[in-house]
């Protein structure tokens, strides 16, 4: 897979991409990321990436050509299967979206600034808009190390045991269960006898009722969309 960010901020991303999974992915040849200053690509004396907004009020606006520039260069160089603008009004990212997008060849990210990029960017050349959550980040680079980061992981190769994106919550649309290592009595604090039975059928059962029982009670919404099976077989 290859994913290429478009940027001010090219430097935001030396920390989330320079450590853990995504490095070693990188390191690995699974995953290239590119990240791409798109004030390398505004053509006027000062360089500059926004303007005021047409008809006033607060705030800069991206202007389209630094960014269209770059889009149609890398877009010369090969086909994208979508170009996603990072913004607070686009879809609510979720694990079903990591999912689809994982299988993809080639994205390009897009993170806005200021108060916004020029609309027509929008209505012409974005394909998709991914908003990480009901708040305001001051741009769309750290939503974009977000949806990067749990991209990269469900890329087959790049976890260690190929099982356990599979296991991350949410995949099944429950809460992971709870999980414990080492001493199995710490000062009185005890793990779960099932735990320590060497019983895989019973320990999988477990798991599976405390994932139900933590989805019902911290993510109501959620344990709503269980299939009836899925939830009335232990009803906890
Ligand atoms: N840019 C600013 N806020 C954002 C958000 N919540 N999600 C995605 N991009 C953003």
């Amino acid at each position: 897979m290859r994913i290429d960010i478009l940027t001010i901020f090219p430097e935001m991303f030396s920390g989330p991409f320079g450590h853990s999974i995504v490095k070693r992915a990188v390191d690995k040849g699974l995953v290239n990321i590119h990240l791409h200053n798109i004030r390398d690509y505004a053509t006027n004396k000062h360089r500059r990436v926004d303007d005021y907004p047409f008809g006033g009020g607060a705030g800069m606006v991206m202007m389209i050509q630094p960014v269209m520039d770059c889009i149609e260069a890398l877009k010369k160089e090969r086909n994208y299967n979508e170009i996603i603008f990072m913004t607070p009004d686009g879809e609510l990212f979720d694990q079903p979206i990591a999912n689809q997008l994982s299988i993809l060849e080639n994205i390009i990210i897009l993170c806005g600034h200021y108060k916004g990029i020029d609309e027509r960017l929008r209505e012409h050349i974005i394909t998709r808009e991914i908003s990480i959550g009901d708040y305001v980040l001051s741009g769309g680079e750290l939503a974009a190390a977000v949806v990067t980061d749990s991209l990269v992981r469900l890329i087959p190769g790049v976890l260690g045991d190929e099982t356990s994106a599979l296991s991350d919550s949410f995949q099944d649309g429950l809460l992971s269960p709870p999980v414990y290592t080492r001493p199995a009595d710490y000062n009185g604090w005890k793990v779960p006898d099932v735990l320590l039975s060497g019983h895989d059928l019973k320990i999988a059962d477990w798991r599976h009722e405390q994932s139900l029982l933590r989805t019902r009670d911290r993510r109501p919404d959620l344990y709503q969309q269980q299939k009836p099976d899925a939830s009335s077989d232990n009803n906890p």
